[in-house]
């Protein structure tokens, strides 16, 4: 049956791949994907026609692979999770009339977060802080609310040799609303041959360190080191003036019935 198939491969080896990405891309007849993602299931190649694709060509891909779908089975490969930072969205939009599965992935900050401890454990977002499609200025706007927010953040597309200005505006509107002892982690190949993890705070961290193969983990307002593990304690979350006033009984109107809280007995 034909169809298309728009699979996660996950952050890098065989051993982070779901059974349904592996099982999507053997059964294929055609696998679509930017080159680097073709060879990371290069494990699971045998008689499928490989259409490789380059850096910059995503709606090209996006538009071969949908086509293709119409006659074929096909696997649209990302690295990750296709729907996170990838292709998902804009193939998804053209798909119309095309039976479409979406095959979930690792993403780069669960497999990050996974080498760290537990430093998602509270609330955390991310953010990609490309000004390909978007502009500067809005990927700041995003940005300094999340900073502000106290949240943890994962940052995807960091800095590039080229692009080097969104990854400095964005470390200085970090460190105007955070402490300057946050704990950040520059990841860089995770669960890949040749993997780092640079350990910083905000206030040392070296821009240099950071790659466009680099995920920047922000360590939230509540994380702490435990040993060697960071971990987010949603309970650490500071108290702040916008916290609601508990109700106490005397404030209740009259007439309020019991409450039945607690399964306490009337
Ligand atoms: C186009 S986005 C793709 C994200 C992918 N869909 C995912 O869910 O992880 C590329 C960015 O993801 C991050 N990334 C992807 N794989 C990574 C890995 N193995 N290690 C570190 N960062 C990674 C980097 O920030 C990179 O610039």
């Amino acid at each position: 049956m034909s169809g298309l198939w728009i699979v996660g491969l996950g952050p890098g080896g065989p051993e982070h791949r779901t059974a349904a990405a592996e099982r999507a891309v053997r059964e294929a007849e055609v696998v679509v994907g930017y080159g680097p993602y073709v060879d990371q299931c290069a494990d699971l190649l045998g008689e499928q026609e490989v259409v490789r694709g380059k850096m910059g060509e995503e709606l090209a891909r996006a538009r071969e692979a949908v086509e293709r779908a119409k006659s074929a089975r096909v696997a649209l490969v990302s690295s990750g999770d296709a729907g996170v930072h990838g292709m998902a969205a804009r193939t998804l939009a053209m798909a119309e009339g095309i039976d479409v599965t979406v095959v979930p992935g690792v993403t780069a900050a669960l497999a990050t977060a996974a080498r760290l401890g537990a430093p998602l454990a509270d609330d955390w977002a991310t953010l990609s802080l490309s000004d390909l499609h978007l502009s500067l200025e809005t990927v700041e706007r995003r940005l300094t609310g999340l900073a502000m927010s106290g949240v943890a953040l994962a940052l995807y597309n960091p800095r590039s040799k080229t692009r080097t200005e969104p990854f400095d505006r964005a470390l200085a509107i970090l460190r105007q609303h955070r402490p300057g002892d946050t704990p950040v982690v520059v990841a860089t190949d995770v669960a890949r041959a040749g993997e780092t993890l640079e350990h910083a705070t905000l206030a040392t961290l070296d821009p240099s360190t950071v790659t466009m193969r680099s995920l920047v983990l922000v360590a939230g307002e509540t994380a702490m080191w435990s040993g060697e593990w960071l971990v987010a304690l949603r309970d650490l979350a500071p108290i702040t003036a916008a916290t609601p006033a508990p109700v106490t009984p005397a404030a209740a109107p009259p007439t309020a019935p019991a409450s039945p809280a607690h399964g306490g007995a009337a």
